[in-house]
């Protein structure tokens, strides 16, 4: 099976790399044409985190209705190809919609090709009306990663700085889990911290006095945890310290970004990924970008968590590069963003 030419033809996108099954179809000149999406948080709120083999069994048990719904909503009865998330993520997961993925594609005589999660989490503020231009540096910031990238064109991404311990979305998870917000603990945290005061914890900004682009939150999540111990068993005494920890997060991650792109001469940010839905982060980029003569671009907040979206549209643009691979069946549960192919989009 050899690539899609032209500019007509429907892919659809298979996103099992965690805890949401999500399914899209995109249409490569009319845009997206449905998307949908199950939580698994029911399935894995009881464990306080993310439970791989239940993962797993809940992929099975959702992802076909969910295809069958995308594309009675897309209002096709087949995809002209398929795109699933092939890596990095929890591999019984993937494999569920990777061999659901490629058994379709067989079974309608279509390509298939196997996407990178990151790449979809990069690309997804393409599905915007502004989409942004390339070069751009890419802040990735997600439950299993956070990462700075340099990126020149689709496929062409050099790594500029990563996490040496834990992801900024694990960061926020943990500490939400300190302060019993359950899991996922993020957006449970972040509400939390609304109504926190400011100027009552100044927890550390890891690595921000180093050289260079990496990123390290064992150390703030410790200064939280201790903070918790201390603190009063109050809500505004736990709202005090969500505040105190976010803004440290927001911080670091704000002046990584504005490093990168002095050091790089970028104009244009782009934020993706589950903690890219920060609002305080949002604005604070924002702000930063502006304020250097630059632009911040962000996929809207549904399409920051894990989606089917971002899958279908990486996938839409690799098929039309040939990137398919014959009848194999891909799961990668570690996969390196620069060992992509490039692509040409004209
Ligand atoms: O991209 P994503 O949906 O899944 C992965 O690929 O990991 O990201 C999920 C992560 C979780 O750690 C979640 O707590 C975090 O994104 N997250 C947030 C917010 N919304 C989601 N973190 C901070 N503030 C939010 N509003
Ligand atoms: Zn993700």
């Amino acid at each position: 099976m050899t690539k899609l030419h032209g500019n007509n033809f429907n892919t659809l996108g298979i996103e099992t790399s965690c805890d949401e099954t999500a399914v899209a179809v995109y249409h490569s000149s009319r845009g997206l044409l449905s998307h949908v999406v199950h939580s698994q948080v029911a399935v894995h709120a009881d464990y306080g985190g993310v439970v791989p083999e239940l993962a797993s069994r809940d992929h099975i048990r959702k992802l076909l209705p969910l295809i069958q719904q995308a594309l009675c909503e897309a209002a096709i009865e087949r995809a002209d190809g398929v795109a699933y998330t092939a890596g990095p993520g929890l591999v019984g997961a993937l494999m569920v919609g990777a061999s659901v993925g490629r058994s379709l594609a067989l079974a309608w005589n279509v390509p298939a090709v196997a996407v990178h999660h990151m790449e979809g989490h990069l690309l997804a503020p393409m599905l915007e009306d502004e989409p942004p231009p390339f070069p751009f540096i890419a802040l990735l910031v997600s439950g299993g990663h956070s990462m700075l990238v340099q990126v020149t064109g689709v496929g062409e991404y050099e790594l500029l700085g990563e996490t040496l311990d834990d992801a900024a979305g694990e960061a926020f998870d943990k500490t939400a889990k300190l302060l019993n917000l359950g899991y996922p603990g993020g957006p449970a945290l972040a509400r939390l911290a609304e109504e926190g005061r400011p100027d009552v914890h100044r927890f550390p900004r890891p690595m921000v006095d180093k050289p260079g682009l990496d990123f390290s939150f064992s150390g703030l999540k410790t200064a939280a945890m201790l903070a918790v111990r201390g603190a009063d068993d109050t809500h505004q005494a736990r709202a005090d310290i969500a505040r105190g920890f976010e803004d440290a997060v927001v911080e670091t991650l704000s002046l990584k970004c504005r490093r990168a792109m002095r050091q790089t001469g970028a104009q244009r940010l782009v934020v993706a990924g589950g903690v890219g839905a920060n609002r305080r982060l949002r604005a604070q980029l924002k702000a930063m970008a502006e304020a250097d003569g630059g632009r911040v671009y962000y996929p809207r907040f549904e399409f920051c968590t894990d989606n089917g979206a971002m899958i279908a549209y990486a996938g839409s643009l690799r098929l039309q590069a040939g990137n398919v691979a014959d009848t194999v069946i891909e799961a990668r549960p570690r996969w390196s963003l620069e060992q992509l192919p490039s692509i040409d989009v004209a």
